[in-house]
């Protein structure tokens, strides 16, 4: 019996149906459109989108599921914008006379240079890998055995590694033992009964693991000495001895670099996915859905207004050509649409002026050997730094395989700006030598690397969209009308900015838009 057998045939009720996971919950942003549909189709109307990134590859899959001739115009020979995965073979050449890369990873070694994680959250995201049959697993995000590394530093624990688990546990436990001593002293607030003030010091002696005098001595949370972990017969195991609560304090772990990111920001709470293969598996499988439709090595030249919708000039191999629809769906992301001469409104025009974009950067290090995991027990997940470096990402794929791709930097801001600027080769040095002083391995197992800086990368201009209050309340709004018949989508017209989730969703509100505009589609 099949799974859809099953459901047919059972009088079980949805809800136990979903409850025993044999059916998809529905995410609330995934509407269906056609389902509610008034009318019978976009019946052949001719739509151009301008880019093949998730926004537009979306909108061209949910616009031609309604009935309308969609062609995607895409600057670059692939798609997917900033889902890009970095293999062997990957070529690029940076903005500002960058020197041509191209990638000598080993056969199934990459890394995600762009969107590298999934939320378990991000029920749009996840509804189309279901729907187009990509494959995902686990992406650690959060490693507690992975490191800690503050440089320049003057207390004790500064310039030398320090795992997150020894971090965290201390931490905890310290804050956790003086809160229970001022609770103690019954110095808090007076509304807490004294039953109130137990339960709040069992939470801490929980929480801090505080021995039974409310004092932290360490914890077995932290782990075990090297070579000195529990085993057969007559071995305990010798517990490690926790850092000093000053020297914590003194030694630079207070910077904002260090917070607690991976345990308390929505974004990146486990459960983090990723497709296998690589994120680009996500514009792959679209690709497929839309054969023909995408014209490729096609920059975009001039958008215009016309009596009955618009125009495009887009190049191709060296002449102009011009291609003419009812409405435009404009993706490019705003640093690309400051230079792109068109008839757009002075409000949409001063959007892309004044919204700025993250400027940040990625290298993947090709190893030898998988020494995080052979040595380090780091299995996936991200050491942090105040260095240039930033964040070390592990793989979470090919464990104990032969060779890997660290991600060597991931940074963002001033860091990704001073790191953007070099040259490949100097890149390569930075992210060797600050990343060796918490890995010497590294001078060892180094093969080779391939680098990038969004604000550098052709077509792109930037990381993502960075708004502020003030300006999503003076630029953002041109952004979420049509400007005629040009309508806009990308994470940047959303509040979901820097997720492929935000690429999904601004693309089914312009779908679900132009549907309401020609009369097929009543909003609910
Ligand atoms: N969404 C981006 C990330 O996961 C910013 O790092």
């Amino acid at each position: 019996m099949t799974r859809r057998d099953f459901i047919n045939s059972t009088s079980a009720s949805y809800a136990s149906l979903l409850a025993w996971g044999m059916l998809p919950a529905a995410p609330a942003s995934a509407i269906d459109l056609s389902a509610n549909g008034t009318g019978s189709d976009g019946k052949g109307r001719k739509v151009i989108i301008l880019g093949a990134g998730l926004a537009g590859l979306t909108a061209a899959y949910e616009l031609g599921k309604l009935g309308y001739d969609c062609t995607l115009i895409e600057a670059r020979s692939r798609s997917g914008g900033r889902v890009w995965t970095i293999r062997n073979g990957t070529k690029e050449t940076e903005l500002g006379g960058g020197a041509a890369q191209t990638c000598a990873f080993s056969e199934g070694q990459y890394y995600n240079g762009g969107a590298a994680r999934i939320p378990h959250h991000h029920e749009i995201t996840l509804q189309y890998c279901r729907e187009l049959g990509v494959p995902l697993q686990i992406f650690n995000g959060a490693n507690e055995s992975a490191y800690l590394y503050n440089d320049g530093g003057t207390g004790d624990l500064a310039n030398r590694r320090m795992r997150i688990s020894d971090y965290h546990n201390d931490m905890r436990g310290y804050t956790s033992e003086l809160l229970a001593k001022a609770l103690d002293q019954s110095s808090l607030d007076q509304q807490l009964t004294k039953e109130d003030v137990e339960k709040l010091v069992d939470f801490l002696k929980n929480e801090g693991d505080l021995n039974t005098a409310h004092l932290y001595k360490g914890t077995n949370r932290r782990g075990y000495k090297s070579k000195s972990d529990p085993g057969a017969g007559n071995v305990p195991g010798v517990l490690t001895d926790p850092y000093g609560l000053t020297d914590l304090l003194r030694s630079g772990f207070m910077q904002p670099v260090f917070y607690n990111v991976g345990d308390y920001a929505y974004e990146q709470q486990t459960t983090l996915l990723q497709p296998v293969d690589g994120m680009d598996s996500i514009p792959k499988a679209f690709e497929k859905k839309l054969a023909g439709k995408i014209i490729f090595n096609a920059p975009v030249k001039e958008l215009r207004k016309t009596e009955n919708g618009v125009r495009v000039i887009y190049q191709k191999d060296g002449k102009p050509v011009e291609i003419s629809g009812e409405f435009c769906v404009c993706t490019l992301p705003l640093p690309m649409l400051k230079s792109l001469e068109s008839d757009l409104s002075g409000t949409v025009k001063r959007a892309a002026d004044f919204i700025p974009y993250m400027k940040t950067g990625k290298i993947g290090l090709q190893f030898k050997r998988r020494f995080w995991e052979e040595d380090d027990g780091i299995y996936g997940g991200i050491s942090r730094t105040n260095m240039d470096v930033n964040q070390i990402w592990y793989p979470s794929f090919s464990l104990q395989g032969k060779k890997g791709v660290l991600i060597g930097y991931y940074n963002f801001y001033s860091r990704a700006e001073a790191v953007g600027a070099l040259p490949v080769a100097d890149r390569e040095k930075l992210a060797l030598e600050q990343g060796g002083k918490i890995h010497p391995q590294y001078k060892t197992e180094f093969e080779n690397s391939f680098s990038l800086a969004w604000h550098r990368t052709p077509y792109s201009g930037g990381g993502w969209a960075l708004y502020d209050d003030a300006t999503r309340k003076k630029y953002y709004p041109a952004l979420l009308e049509p400007d005629g018949n040009i309508y806009f989508a990308g994470e940047h017209t959303t509040y979901l900015t820097a997720w492929m989730a935000g690429a999904f969703a601004s693309a089914r509100r312009t779908v679900e838009a132009i549907h309401a505009r020609v009369g097929q589609y009543t909003k609910k």
